[in-house]
């Protein structure tokens, strides 16, 4: 890894000495309304970061050497911002903030994701009581998260999610619920992905098992490649197309969100769209210093950069946000964890750290050991919602609350000790974003803030967050070893282990 060179506009930042975080509140008395903001309905605090008056002003111009502000533009207006596969990114179409051409594509083809969901509620498909939810990556985490935060207790049909490859999962998914009144969602954006079609061959016989006589009867497929759906068997009519131009973990918002909207109604997923729409236009817009996702990737570049933090771990203190994590950690890691830039050079800095976390207070009794003592850097983000869910207790809301807050200032307070195993070195970072409310708007402006925030990272880091080759190569291996070629060119350890299973 080098260090940056004279002229560079990482220099200033990278031989910065931030003061301590107790210092940094009793110099700059501004600290907290400069570090703190609200957009989309969220709040956000960066007051306990190490990101102070001067780094700012030198990220900012780091922004501005990379042509942040420009890039920004190309990724609402529908420019090239994937080169690697020449192709705009065009997710934020889905909610109505790209360009007005992808708008209107986006606009007509949920028009026809409406009327599927219309067409599945006045009964065209039967009863339905269940939807088994087929896809991976992409085509899963985002669904999930959005059913799970926002389903619990209120849903309007038993959703399963079937992502993995193992039998297992097949079985767990299918275990509770009825063949003959459960629709079949695939989404796929490619309809190549191998675990995707194999657990769909695997839910076609169990349909027919059940004695569905027309199993594809009750298939939706949702994709960018129609014909490959039509192709396996899947009436044109049932299928669902979505754009080149949105990513895999990023296609939550296109008609692969349609369990989402048929598990939750229309008119939530709308609102969830609203509230990705109303986080777009505060990326878009907002200056630099009071810009959500540009100052959270600020905060990031600082401690991958100058701290050498490999990680950086999010603590939602909500239940119900149990599947961030999973969905974090696809987008950020697919879309950062590159060694060469949009140009084909090397990363000459750590690139996306590792996301990792769990849910509080269950983490505080697990991980929080480290963070408060052990010798890895670890910024610390808590994602907290200010009100429980209708019916729950307020007082006990409360204390799952004051708990985060708590961990936050012990982060950074420390604690003196004679004894040094008792000695807590305090400051530590920790960021807060709050949501007033779980709800799909406030959800919608949740996800794209990180969406958000990863384009900015990338854009800082100069490389292309809407490729993901690296998940290629091992796919090619696996293609070839179940074709039964591809064996003798193995490496002897892999070739022992594939004897021993006997396959
Ligand atoms: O493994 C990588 C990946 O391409 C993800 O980016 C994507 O979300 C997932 O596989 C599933 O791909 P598809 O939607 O084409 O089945």
């Amino acid at each position: 890894m080098t260090r940056a060179m004279a002229g560079d506009p990482w220099q200033p930042i990278l031989d910065y000495q931030p003061s301590g975080l107790d210092a940094l509140f009793r110099d700059e008395p501004d600290r907290l309304s400069a570090l703190t903001l609200e957009a989309a309905g969220l709040y956000f605090d960066w007051s306990k970061t190490h990101l102070d008056r001067d780094l700012l002003k030198h990220f900012t111009a780091l922004a501005t050497a990379c042509d942040f502000a420009g890039q920004r533009e190309a990724l609402f207006s529908g420019g090239i911002v994937n080169p690697s596969e020449g192709r705009a990114a065009t997710h934020v179409a889905e909610r109505g903030s790209g360009s007005a051409e992808e708008v209107e594509l986006a606009t007509s083809r949920r028009a026809r994701m409406r009327a599927m969901v219309d067409a599945v509620e006045a009964g065209a498909f039967g009863e339905i009581s269940s939807i088994l939810h087929i896809g991976i990556g992409g085509s899963l985490t985002g669904p999930a998260l959005i059913v799970d935060s926002l389903g619990r207790r209120r849903m309007r049909f038993d959703v399963s999610f079937l992502g993995n490859l193992d039998p297992e999962a097949l079985a767990e998914a299918t275990d509770a619920i009825d063949p003959a009144t459960t629709l079949v969602v695939v989404a796929s954006k490619t309809f190549t992905t191998a675990e995707t079609l194999e657990n769909l061959e695997g839910a076609i016989g169990w349909l027919r098992q059940g004695g569905v006589a027309d199993p594809y009867g009750q298939v939706i497929a949702v994709t960018a490649a129609p014909q490959a759906a039509v192709a396996l068997g899947v009436d044109e009519t049932r299928v669902l197309p979505f754009g080149e131009g949105v990513g895999g973990r990023y296609s939550l918002w296109s008609a692969v969100g349609i369990t989402a909207a048929l598990a939750l109604g229309w008119d939530a997923f709308e609102e969830l769209l609203e509230g990705a729409a109303e986080m777009d236009r505060h990326f878009r817009f907002a200056e630099p210093a009071a810009n959500a996702p540009l100052l959270a990737a600020f905060a990031d570049q600082l401690y991958c950069q100058h701290f050498r933090a490999q990680s950086r771990a999010v603590f939602p203190y909500a239940e119900r946000l149990l599947m961030l994590l999973p969905y974090l950690q696809q987008l950020e890691m697919e879309s950062l964890g590159k060694s060469v830039t949009s140009d084909g050079k090397s990363v000459t800095r750590q690139a996306g750290p590792i996301v990792w976390g769990g849910i509080g207070t269950d983490s505080q009794h697990a991980v929080f050991q480290l963070l408060h003592q052990g010798t890895t850097p670890v910024p610390v983000e808590f994602v907290l919602v200010r009100q429980p869910d209708e019916g729950l207790d307020p007082e006990s809301h409360g204390q799952l609350l004051l708990n985060a807050i708590a961990q936050g200032a012990a982060l950074m307070q420390g604690k003196a000790d004679k004894d040094s195993q008792r000695a807590y070195p305090g400051n530590r970072p920790s960021t807060a974003i709050m949501l007033d409310r779980l709800d799909p708007r406030a959800l919608g402006a949740l996800l794209a803030f990180y969406e958000h925030r990863t384009f900015a990272n990338a854009v800082l880091l100069g490389i292309n967050p809407f490729d993901q080759f690296g998940v290629e190569l091992g796919k090619d291996i696996a293609r070839g070893l179940g074709d039964g070629d591809g064996l003798a060119s193995l490496d002897p350890s892999s070739r022992a282990l594939i004897e021993r299973i006997g396959f």
